[in-house]
């Protein structure tokens, strides 16, 4: 049986709760980590590794892409929460973007996107300059903002439990 390690990065939580229901229905031996709490010699340790990550201009967060970097040869997956639609075409970008990261030195078996809500202070920050130039909180944006602000949901760990059950 395989020894399965998932290791999530998470600013607001969602992410880490995304995770937490994935990690429910893993079969085997398997462990959880923040990223905070996993360093790169204990990769192999497993041999199939599941990421979790917040996407931060459009694609993985820096410390899951640091990460991702360092492992070789191993079974991966991947799980990410985002303020787009995951269908959307930015959500399609981000999903292709980490695809190419984890295929470069590894076996990529799967990749999971779903919406989380955006941080308040970010919401603040991008009313403001130099924020509001780059993302003008535009009515289109407040849609977006609204519609992610219920998520990640009970639907969405579903979702991402019946993935990961196929996938796994
Ligand atoms: C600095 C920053 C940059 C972000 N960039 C993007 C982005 O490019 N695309 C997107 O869809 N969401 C973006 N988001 C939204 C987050 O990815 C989303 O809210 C995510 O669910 C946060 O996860 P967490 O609660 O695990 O930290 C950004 C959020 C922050 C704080």
């Amino acid at each position: 049986m395989k020894k399965t390690v998932l290791i999530y990065s998470s600013l607001t939580g969602n992410t880490r709760k995304v995770g937490e229901a994935i990690f429910e229905i893993i079969d085997g031996e398997k462990e959880i980590y923040s990223i905070e709490e996993f360093n790169s010699k204990m990769i192999d340790n497993y041999d199939r590794i599941i990421l979790g990550f917040w996407v931060d201009k459009g694609t993985a967060d820096s410390r899951i892409r640091k990460l991702i970097g360092n492992i070789r040869n191993k079974e991966l997956a991947f799980f990410g929460t985002l303020g787009a639609e995951p269908s959307s075409e930015h959500g399609k970008k981000v999903y292709n973007r980490v695809k190419l990261l984890c295929t470069k030195h590894n076996t990529l078996i799967g990749g999971f996107l779903c919406l989380g809500k955006v941080a308040d202070k970010l919401i603040e920050r991008m009313g403001k300059f130099p924020l509001n130039l780059i993302h003008p909180l535009t009515p289109e944006r407040m849609t977006r903002i609204e519609n992610a602000s219920s998520h990640p949901n009970e639907v969405d760990f579903k979702n991402a439990k019946n993935y990961f059950k196929n996938i796994l």
